[in-house]
């Protein structure tokens, strides 16, 4: 299978929202989903860019001859203890273009990406339930902090927010 890996652009918005939905859809929790397009547009191509993606796009099966089958989104943190870390935020191949080595290759390029920006790791989370990524992931090194070192994931969702937040003048 002939696929190329390249840096996501503008036009590749609905993809990556479809590929956004198709993970989640993977993961039962589809109708968490409340993104748009022009949500991504402005969020990953504007001045300040909130996310990165990189796109793998194989040779076959639409008008174009190009077609979107799976992607890496990831962006930039920073850790006091030891400096910038890579975190990846959504990764997802297609059903039936996986075990074909696409996931590694892109894990290889962002790792390149990693060394080139002197990152000192990658950082991300899995579902419990998903056993076959989190095997994939510890094949590949990956520690768990949860089971190893008790971090536990915490989230302010937006009323707690708006109740910590200033109030809005009358
Ligand atoms: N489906 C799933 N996994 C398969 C497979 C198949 N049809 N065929 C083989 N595999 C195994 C391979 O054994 C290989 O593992 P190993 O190299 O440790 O032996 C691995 O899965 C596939 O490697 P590769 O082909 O490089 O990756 P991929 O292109 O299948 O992509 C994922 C890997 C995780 C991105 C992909 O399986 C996926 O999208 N999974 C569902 C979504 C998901 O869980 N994403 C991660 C969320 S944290």
């Amino acid at each position: 299978m002939e696929y190329t890996l390249r840096k996501a652009e503008p036009r590749d918005v609905s993809d990556i929202l479809r590929l956004v939905k198709e993970l989640a859809k993977y993961e039962e929790m589809e109708h968490q989903v409340r993104l748009t397009e022009k949500d991504l547009l402005e969020d990953g191509f504007g001045e300040t860019p909130f996310y990165h993606c990189i796109i793998a796009e194989t040779q076959e099966n639409s008008s174009d001859g190009l077609k979107v089958v799976g992607f890496a989104m990831y962006y930039f943190t920073y850790d006091p203890w030891v400096g910038k870390q890579l975190y990846l935020e959504e990764f997802y191949v297609m059903d039936e273009y996986r075990g074909l080595g696409i996931g590694s290759d892109i894990l290889r390029h962002l790792s390149d990406l990693a060394m080139k920006t002197r990152c000192s790791g990658m950082m991300f989370v899995v579902a419990e339930n998903n056993e076959s990524s989190v095997n994939f992931y510890k094949g590949r090194g990956a520690e768990d902090l949860s089971q190893e070192e008790g971090w536990r994931l915490f989230r302010f969702d937006k009323d707690s927010l708006v109740k910590m937040a200033t109030p809005a003048e009358e």
